[in-house]
Order: C-alpha cells, then sequence, then structure tokens
C-alpha cells in the first residue's frame, strides 16, 4: 500500500474510532528574554522539530514540515515575521506562559486542560492516536490488550496521558517520538502510543523497523497553534488561518506533505 493510502485509511477510520474525552493530556535584538517584538511584526514560534511530517530538521539543520510552512504562509498572510525556535515539547507551554515566545506550532493537540493556560487557533489539523507495536505481535491488538505492558510515550504528550491510564502499565517516557519508538524497535518496549500521522511516517519513511500499528485509534484529536492567554495575536492568526483555508493554499500543503486531500472539514473548536 502505497503510504499516501495507509494515511488516508488511517485517517478515514478515525470516524469509526471510539472517541475518548479530551485527553487531559525587523528582528529584537535579545528575543530570547521576553519574545519577539510582535509590536513591530516578530513572532518567535516554538516547536519541537523531532515530529515529521509536522516539524523535522533536514540535513542542513533547517526546519521542514506541514507546521512549518503552515506557520510560514500564516506569518505571509498575516504580515508579521515568523522566526523558529526549537524548545522540548513539555517546554512550550511554560513558554508561552512566560512570554518569551509569542506561539508555539508542534503537532500539538487542542485539550481543555491546556486551553486553561494558553489559548488555542482554530483546529488546522485533524489527527489521532495510534498504537505501534513490534510486527511479529499477535498479541497486542487493542488499547485493552496494552494491560500490563510496557509502553513507550513522549514526555508530556496526550500519548503519554492516554498511557498513564492504562492498568499496570509501565510508561518508558523519552524526549521525542521517535526515540519511543526506537525504543519499541530495539524491543525493549511492548508498544508506543503516539500520533498516527507521525508514527506511520516513521514506518512508511523507514525510519523505524519491524513496527506497524494495530487496532483503531484511540482518540479523535484536533492539533491548534497555542498562544499565550488574551494573546492580542490570536484573531491575527486564526483570520489568517482562515484565508489560507479559502484561498487554497491550506489544501496545497496538505497534499505536499500526507499525498492527499485532506478528510472532512475541520471543526470550529477542538473540543
Ligand atoms: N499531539 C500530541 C500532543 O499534543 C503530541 C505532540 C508532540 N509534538 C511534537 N512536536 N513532539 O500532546
Amino acid at each position: 500500500m502505497k503510504r499516501s493510502q495507509f494515511i488516508r485509511n488511517a485517517c478515514l477510520s478515525l470516524g469509526a474510532a471510539v472517541v475518548l474525552a479530551a485527553c487531559g493530556g525587523g528582528v529584537s535584538t535579545t528575543p530570547s528574554a521576553d519574545g519577539g517584538d510582535a509590536a513591530a511584526g516578530l513572532w518567535l514560534v516554538g516547536t519541537e522539530p523531532a515530529f515529521p511530517p509536522f516539524e523535522s530538521q533536514d540535513a542542513s539543520g533547517e526546519l521542514v514540515g506541514f507546521d512549518i510552512d503552515l506557520m510560514k504562509a500564516i506569518g505571509e498572510q498575516a504580515g508579521v515575521e515568523v522566526q523558529f525556535e526549537s524548545l522540548p515539547f513539555d517546554g512550550l507551554i511554560p513558554a508561552l506562559q512566560a512570554g518569551t515566545i509569542e506561539a508555539a506550532i508542534s503537532g500539538m493537540t487542542i485539550t481543555e486542560e491546556r486551553a486553561q493556560t494558553v489559548d488555542f487557533s482554530r483546529p488546522y489539523f485533524r489527527a489521532g492516536l495510534a498504537i505501534a507495536v513490534a510486527e511479529d505481535d499477535t498479541e497486542t491488538t487493542s488499547f485493552e490488550s496494552l494491560e500490563g505492558k510496557t509502553i513507550a510515550v513522549q514526555l508530556g504528550t496526550t500519548g503519554a496521558e492516554m498511557a498513564g491510564t492504562i492498568k499496570d502499565a509501565k510508561i518508558s517516557t523519552f524526549d521525542s517520538a521517535p526515540l519511543a519508538l526506537q525504543e519499541l524497535s530495539n524491543g525493549n518496549a511492548d508498544a508506543v502510543i503516539n500520533d498516527a500521522p507521525v508514527t506511520l511516517d516513521a514506518i512508511s519513511s523507514g525510519n523505524i523497523g519491524g513496527v506497524k500499528v494495530v487496532g483503531e485509534l484511540i482518540t479523535e484529536e484536533f492539533y491548534g497553534i497555542a498562544m499565550p492567554k488574551d494573546s492580542p495575536n490570536l484573531e491575527a492568526l486564526n483570520t489568517a488561518l482562515v484565508e489560507l483555508i479559502e484561498n487554497g493554499t491550506y489544501d496545497a500543503l496538505y497534499e505536499k506533505w500526507f499525498g492527499t486531500a485532506p478528510v472532512g472539514t475541520l471543526p470550529e473548536a477542538g473540543f
């Protein structure tokens, strides 16, 4: 099966998946201390760049991915300069709260819990969590069958939160999704709970060997761009995002990174 088809089928199966409750889980010269100079049209945007195809670094260290292209397009549309800053995933919300960045785009799921401390844009991507196991594992076939298993996850993610609800599971936490997947590939974990598009991309790109996705997606989640609470930039962000959806730019970027048109339309809110 072609990668695009694989992803498409996985996305389609979302419809049937049990939807669980929201997981609850002009450059300023000194940008790092107090963020970009939003008044002068510069947004510092945080991202954890080990999450392809949303954000990763190419051979020359350049940030690439769907999120990166989308954020650049939003900057152009809104007339602001966008400068990316790499941060650990669990450091993004604290950085927004501290005001050291204006926004975060990082395949971040809009959750009720996170929305208490940051504001989210409209949803820009439909995703969900998938279970990955070793290719020769015939025993682990569903969320229920994860009981008592060793599960590798990325720190601070909805996947980690979900894993935390499994009875008697042993959770191994990693700083990035590829490291969690590598643990599974090495035979040191029984399963990984991670965002489906990223796990599928790791398998189809050959980055992770001997691993397969089983069962249905265990959640439906929507990604949003996060901003500090009551950010004056939120409206400009949402306006630009809607314009890009309406003028076809969004679809073109989706096609570029996922090889298919988006399935269905996005809701106005993430939960
Ligand atoms: N969607 C999941 C979450 O929000 C995982 C996101 C991880 N993103 C990343 N760039 N590592 O918790």
